[in-house]
This record gives C-alpha cells, structure tokens and sequence, in this order.
C-alpha cells in the first residue's frame, strides 16, 4: 500500500531502518517466536483474524507482531505505558506494513489513549476478533464502553470525565463520551459482541481480569498468559533481574554496589530484582505483606523489614508489588539526599507521585526525560524514575530478547487458540483459563537448543513409576516449579 495511506500514528519514521536492523538481531534470540512461524505460519493459522494489541511497542513487540502477521493476521497496536515505546521498533514495523501502529514514547495520557481507541478502532466492522492486552487498558476501555451505551441507552446521559478524580478515568470517559456524542451509541457494545477473547500478559492484568469474572462482568473469553510458567517464573523473575539494573543504571549511573537497596514486594517480580541487586553487591532489604515471601526472602539471606526503619537509610527504593500507595510522599521526606525510587509493577500508583507533586514546597527539576529529582523545603531531594510508572521500560528497554521470546509464545499460542476456537465452546465467556502445560513444556522446549541445553530422556518404566505420560506434561497441574 501507498505508504502515505497506510494508517499510523508513530514519531520519527525515519529510523526505520534502524529498528529493521535490531529487529533482525531480535529474531535470533527469539527461538520461541520463530519456531511458531516456522510452524504454523505454513498453514496461515491466523489468516482473516484482525488482532488489536496493547502492550509495550519494543523492538520484541515488533518480533511478536511480525509474528502474528506472519500467520496471516492483520494487526493494529499501541503501547500500554505513556514511556515504553521504542519509536525505531514502531517505525520498523509501520514502513513494512505489518501492522498498524499508534505510538510514540513519551505519550501524553490524552494521547495515550487516542492511541489505544484508534488500536481497537478497525476501519469498515465492528472491531478486532482478538485481543492481546497487557494491564488491562483496553479491556477497561471496552467494558466501560459498553456500561456507558447501555446507561445512555436507558437515560440519554452522557459521562462527564470531570466526575472522576483519576485522571486516567477522565480520558477513558472522555473517549467513551466523545464516540457517544458523535452518535456511535453502541460502538463498545458491538465491539464486544464482536470479539473473540483477549490474551492477557501481566499480573495485574489477570487480577483485574479475575476480578471481573468473579463479578460476573467479563465480557470476553480470556487467556491469562501471565500464569504459564514459561512466562511467570522467566519474564517476570529472569526478566526483571536483567532489566531492572540495567533502567536504573542507564537512569542514574549510580553505583548500586554497597548501597542499600529496598524492593517493596517478593513476587516473582521481587525476587528477580532483589537477586540483580544482591549480585550487583548492594544490602538488599524487603517488604513484604504475605509472610511465605517473607519467609521466602529472609532464607534468601535479605534483611525483611518494615519499610518506616529503613526509610531514611536506604538509597535506591524499587516498587514490585502490584498494589497501591506503597511509597508516600511522608516517606520521601524522610528520605537521603538523593535517594532513588523507582517503580517496576505495572501501574503508577505504587508511589505516591500526586502526594509529592503536591507537596507544601516540593520543587521538580528534570534532570533528563524520565528522571527527576523533586526537592523538598528542606534542601534534600529525590530522584525519581519514570514518574512512577515502570522503570525499566521507561528508564531503559524492558527485558531482553531471549526471554520476552518465552512471553511472547504463550501469547502467540494463545492467540491461535482463540482463534482457532473461536466456534467451539473450549472457551466461555465471562471465564479465565491458562494454557494447557503441554504448550508451556513445548514454549520451555523451543528455547533449549539455543542454550546448547540437553534433555534427558524419561523412558517408559521411569515414567510408569513416578506418574507421568513418557512425552509429558511432566509435571500435575498444581506443581509450583
Ligand atoms: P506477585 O503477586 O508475584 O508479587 C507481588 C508481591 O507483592 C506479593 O508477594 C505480595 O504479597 C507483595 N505485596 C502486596 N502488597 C504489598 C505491600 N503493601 N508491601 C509489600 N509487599 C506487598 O506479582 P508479580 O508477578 O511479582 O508482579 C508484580 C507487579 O509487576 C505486577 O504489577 C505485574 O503486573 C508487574 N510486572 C512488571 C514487569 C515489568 O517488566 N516491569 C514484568 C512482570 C510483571
Ligand atoms: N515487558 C517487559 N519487557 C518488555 C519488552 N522488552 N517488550 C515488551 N514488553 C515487555
């Protein structure tokens, strides 16, 4: 197509090149990826499926996409962070016309989500047949969507994003509002009806996700990829251990050896950051809630403590927890003089950064894009990074190659699945379901060769004894790995 026609709303198109030679280099290391399309992109298994994505529009995003265009999709996509779009990666993919892309690091929350309604706005239908999400956004945007055609549809009200105090709301409201009062009334709902499933990436996309379907709310059938094992326990530990040194150091250039380091949480996330930071040579202390973890960290040889008692004598304080309001700003004002917080769960709302915008003579000086230091009346200051919202995206690149390729199969497989599926009751709507192990053994199974990794084979009499098919799975559904 005239690229002059082709829809997309990126920044700096001209380094596309760039982004095709790193992309190039992406799919070596992305075994799991290409074993898929070398697979099924024969048999064109996602052929007449239009998939909408949300989720983190990085040079490996651009592997998974290719990847899904490569089956025979067609893709439209955007970020799911304001910060974490790699604009080379983006304009790789918008010269060669495999995807439609709406993204730009550096986003402003009203753009932010403009781009996301233009990712699931699909020219001449209804919308996508497929999701993939990360977080949740665009899940929320269509759900919200349709409670607002229906309430408009009962009392001819419109929302008005100045009722919500979230800011994000306000954008989700204004975009809901506007589509409605361009006399689309059930733009969302058709959407709705119209779409198969949506594959889910992260924690807390799944726990949004769960919840909804406990509520009796979820729309969709959905697939929580986060929970295969190949991506949990690899992208979330392994992930977050390279790509958490590397947001602070490309941040800060601080030396993290010796310093003392808290990281708030001991999930999967946690304990891949706590074991970077360990490595790196710093005091590694934790907070936890959940007193396994706490266990769990203490036997790990880390300090577990209540994050008041070191407070004021830490340097560098790392969010992993999922929840909220977990550094304040009462706790930044005690803080060193330049210590470094710095968020890795998915949302922005693990530090308080309203409470220190608001602070009584809080003064901020952008030290460079994604780092500033916010001085207190007192003289001290803190730096932090990426305003809060996922630092090693934000500060740096997210997870290497190697090991978004583990994520990125379970989300591929998922969407085959769907699609796949999409007539048959595998799937209800409204439920949650992970991916048989079988696929996790064989996305674990794509990725050994590379590592030289040899398996041992089970023979029969072995696998009669300890329970197990001789081919696998290898493990029963409970087993915590
Ligand atoms: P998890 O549930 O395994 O771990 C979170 C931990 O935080 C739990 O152990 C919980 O007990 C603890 N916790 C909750 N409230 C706490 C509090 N007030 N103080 C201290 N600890 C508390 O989740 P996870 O898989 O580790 O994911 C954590 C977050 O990171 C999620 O938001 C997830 O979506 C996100 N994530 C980010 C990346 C990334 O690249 N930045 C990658 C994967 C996951
Ligand atoms: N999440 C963490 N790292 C990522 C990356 N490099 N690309 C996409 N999503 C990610």
């Amino acid at each position: 197509m005239d690229p002059a026609k082709f829809e997309s709303d990126i920044k700096y198109a001209d380094q596309a090149e760039f982004g095709r030679k790193e992309l190039a280099i992406a799919e070596i290391e992305m075994p799991g990826l290409m074993g898929i399309r070398e697979e099924y992109g024969p048999k064109q298994v996602l052929k007449g499926a239009k998939v909408s994505g949300s989720l983190h529009m990085t040079i490996q995003t651009g592997v998974l996409i290719e990847t899904l265009h490569a089956l025979g999709a067609s893709v439209r996509w955007c970020s799911c962070n304001i910060y974490s779009t790699q604009d080379h990666a983006a304009a790789a993919i918008v010269a060669a016309q495999t995807s439609n892309v709406f993204a730009w690091k550096g986003e402003t929350l009203e753009e932010y989500w403009d781009c996301t309604n233009k990712m699931l706005t699909w020219p001449d239908c209804d919308g996508p047949d497929i999701l993939v999400d990360d977080g949740g956004d665009a899940t929320l945007l269509i759900h919200e969507g349709v409670k607002a055609e229906r309430h408009f549809a009962k009392t001819g009200e419109l929302p008005d994003p100045a009722n919500f105090d979230n800011l994000e709301f306000k954008q989700v409201m204004r975009i809901i509002r506007d589509s409605l009062k361009a006399g689309l009334t059930q733009k969302w709902t058709k959407m709705a009806n119209n779409l198969i499933g949506v594959s889910e990436e992260t924690t807390t996309g799944v726990h949004r996700l769960n919840q909804m379907s406990a509520k009796g709310e979820l729309l969709l059938r959905a697939i929580n990829v986060n929970d295969s094992v190949t991506k949990q326990k690899f992208d979330n530990i392994y992930g977050c251990k390279h790509s958490l040194p590397d947001g602070l150091m490309r941040a800060t250039d601080v030396m993290i050896a010796g310093k003392e380091v808290v990281i708030c949480g001991f999930g999967d996330v946690g304990k891949g950051c706590a074991m970077a930071m360990k490595n790196s040579g710093a005091r590694v202390v934790v907070t936890e809630v959940d007193p396994i973890c706490a266990l769990q960290a203490a036997m790990e040889g880390y300090s577990v403590k209540k994050l008041e008692n070191v407070v004021s004598t830490a340097d560098i304080f790392v969010t992993a927890t999922g929840n909220k309001g977990i550094i304040m700003a009462h706790h930044m004002a005690q803080m060193k003089n330049n210590a470094i917080v710095g968020n890795i769960g998915h949302f922005d709302n693990e530090i308080d950064m309203d409470g220190v915008e608001k602070y009584p003579g809080i003064k901020r000086t952008e030290i460079k894009a994604q780092v500033d230091r916010y001085e207190f009346p007192d003289g001290h200051g803190v730096i932090i990074l990426a305003q809060g919202r996922l630092l090693n995206l934000g500060c740096a690149t997210g997870h290497p190659s190697f090991v978004m390729s583990c994520s990125f199969a379970n989300q591929a497989l998922a969407q085959i699945d769907l699609w796949e599926n999409k007539d048959t009751d595998k799937y209800a709507k409204g439920k949650v379901y992970k991916l048989p192990k079988e696929l996790d053994e064989k996305v674990a199974k794509l990725h050994l060769g590379a590592l030289n990794a040899e398996l041992t084979d089970l023979s029969q009499e072995q696998a009669d004894y300890i329970d197990v098919p001789q081919a696998g799975p290898f493990k029963h559904e409970l087993y915590r790995y």
